[in-house]
Parts: structure tokens; sequence; C-alpha cells
């Protein structure tokens, strides 16, 4: 026996069959590219069809796999079909890595029951949804599987007004996580949670929200000096896809370059 280890093998992802929501752009791309970099066919869903397919082709072209899919997270069937076609073209199905998610803003006394649903019927039902039909498969085929849920740091703590819906869904999803962990532990299949914090993407700088109060804000930087790059997100999610967090279950990992330990 060597008394060096082989570390490649602890994020060898080889073989692996891999859903990824919210893929078309943002973290969740990301996520794909590193998936895909270690070894894992990557199923692309998105609600943006078009740029989940830019994804897919851009892995494929680097010489990886992927194809893309799309789907609507807050309609069931949708989240339905796009299980079984992902399992049918795979014939297996390992990791589930739900990305997608909306991240309206809106001050309390303006929260509508429209906005409050669509947010949590995306953020929350949404996982809900794709974590159910996803177990179904991973117990029936026996071999196990990981699931990573993408919280926020803001569902632990607040950080900025107008995210009272954003962050129920968010501390919904952390509830959603330690209880599928408990339950789906029998199988094999881990579920974690990655808490972001400000994480600067394209998609979030759309978001639809009254302007944000800077002078409000407690701390603009983290103490590790910048705000998140998609990449720091996705390397957590590799580390919880992969063989080297074979013993890690039922947490929430808060990803945030030190804020809420401010
Ligand atoms: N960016 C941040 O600072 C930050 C911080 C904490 C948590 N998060 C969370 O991380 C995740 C990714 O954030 P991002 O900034 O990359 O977001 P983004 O807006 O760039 O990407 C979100 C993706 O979700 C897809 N999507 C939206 N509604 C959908 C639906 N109904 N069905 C299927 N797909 C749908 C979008 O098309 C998009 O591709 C989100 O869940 C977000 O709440 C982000």
């Amino acid at each position: 026996m060597s008394a060096l280890i082989d570390l490649s093998s602890l994020y060898d992802l080889g073989e692996k069959v891999a859903l990824v929501t919210g893929g078309a752009e943002g973290m969740g791309k990301e996520v794909c590219r590193f998936l895909a970099s270690a070894g894992a066919t990557v199923a692309v869903a998105d609600i943006n069809l078009p740029w989940a397919q830019d994804t897919a082709r851009e892995i494929v072209e680097a010489g990886g796999n992927a194809s893309a899919y799309h789907v609507d997270l807050a309609a069931e069937q949708s989240v339905v079909d796009l299980l079984h076609a992902v399992r049918k073209q795979h014939e297996r199905l390992d990791i589930l890595v739900n990305v997608a998610g909306l991240q309206d803003r809106e001050f309390l006394t303006e929260t509508s029951l429209a906005l409050w649903d669509k947010l949590h019927n995306v953020n929350l039902r949404g996982s809900f949804l794709t974590i159910r039909e996803a177990a179904k498969i991973m117990r029936a085929d026996g071999r196990g599987g990981r699931i990573v849920n993408i919280s926020s740091m803001g569902s632990v703590h607040p950080i900025f007004e107008g995210l009272v819906a954003y962050n129920a869904s968010k501390a919904g999803v952390n509830g959603l996580t330690r209880n599928a962990a408990y339950e789906l532990a029998q199988h094999g299949i881990n579920v974690n949670a990655i808490l972001p914090g400000n994480t600067t993407t394209a998609g979030q700088g759309r978001t639809p929200g009254p302007p944000i109060d800077i002078s409000k804000l407690k701390n603009l930087t983290p103490p590790l000096g910048r705000t998140g790059k998609v990449s720091d997100i996705a390397s957590a999610v590799l580390f919880l896809v992969a063989p080297a967090s074979e013993w890690i279950t039922g947490q929430t990992l808060i990803v945030d370059g030190g804020h809420l330990n401010n």
C-alpha cells in the first residue's frame, strides 16, 4: 500500500450522470462545466432552452458530454417529464443539482401573494419536485445518489431589505434538504445545500425589485475581500457530489467569503 493517496479518484465523476437545473447561465452553467470536467455526463435543464443548448454545445465542443432539456420548475408535469427523459436517454441518474431560482425582490408590505407564490413555486416547490422524482429513480436503480440544493446565505440571516419572500423560500430549501437527507440516507442518497453569499451573475443583475439602499447594508465586502465568483460555488458543489464527501449529508454549507461571520 502506498503512503500517498490518489486524490483524483476523490473527484472523479466518470460514468456518472448529473442533472443540473438552471444550467442556462450563471452558477448553473458553471456547475455544468465543473461536473463535465470531472467526467460526468451532464443534463442541462432550464426554462431557457436555447441558452441551455449553448451550455451543452460548449461542453461537447470542449470534449465533454452534455445535452439540454427544457423544464419549467413551476409545473409539476414538466418536472416529471424531465426526469423521465433524462433517465430514458442516459439509463441512470446519479446526481441532481438544483441551481435554478428566481431572486425577485420586494418590500414585505408590497409583496403580493402572486410574487410570494412565484418565488416559492420555483425555488422551493420546484426543488421538492425534482428531488421527489430523482429520488424515485435513484432508489429504484439502487446505486445511491447525490443531491445538492442551492439555497442562499439570506435564508439564515437577512442581508438587505426586499428579500422576505425569497429568503423564506430558501429557508424552506434548507428544511427540505435536511428532511430529504434524513429519509433518503437509507437508500445511499446524500442531500446537502450550499448557501451562497453575494455572487456576481448577469441574472442577479437583471433581477426585478426596488433599488437596494446601500447605506443600510451592514458590510458590502465580505472578510475575504471580494464578492463571490460562480466558480466559488461550483467547486463547493463538485465537492458535495464527489466521492470525497461520501459521509456528508443533511448539511447547509455557507459559501460567502466569510460575510455572515462578520
Ligand atoms: N447570485 C447570487 O448572489 C446568489 C446568492 C445566493 C443564492 N443564489 C441562488 O443561486 C442560484 C443561481 O443564481 P444565479 O445568480 O446564477 O441565477 P441566474 O438568474 O443567473 O440563473 C437562474 C437560472 O434559473 C432558470 N430558471 C428560472 N426560472 C425557472 C423555471 N421556472 N424553470 C427552470 N429554470 C428556471 C433561469 O432561466 C436561469 O438560467 C439561484 O437559486 C439563486 O437564488 C444566488
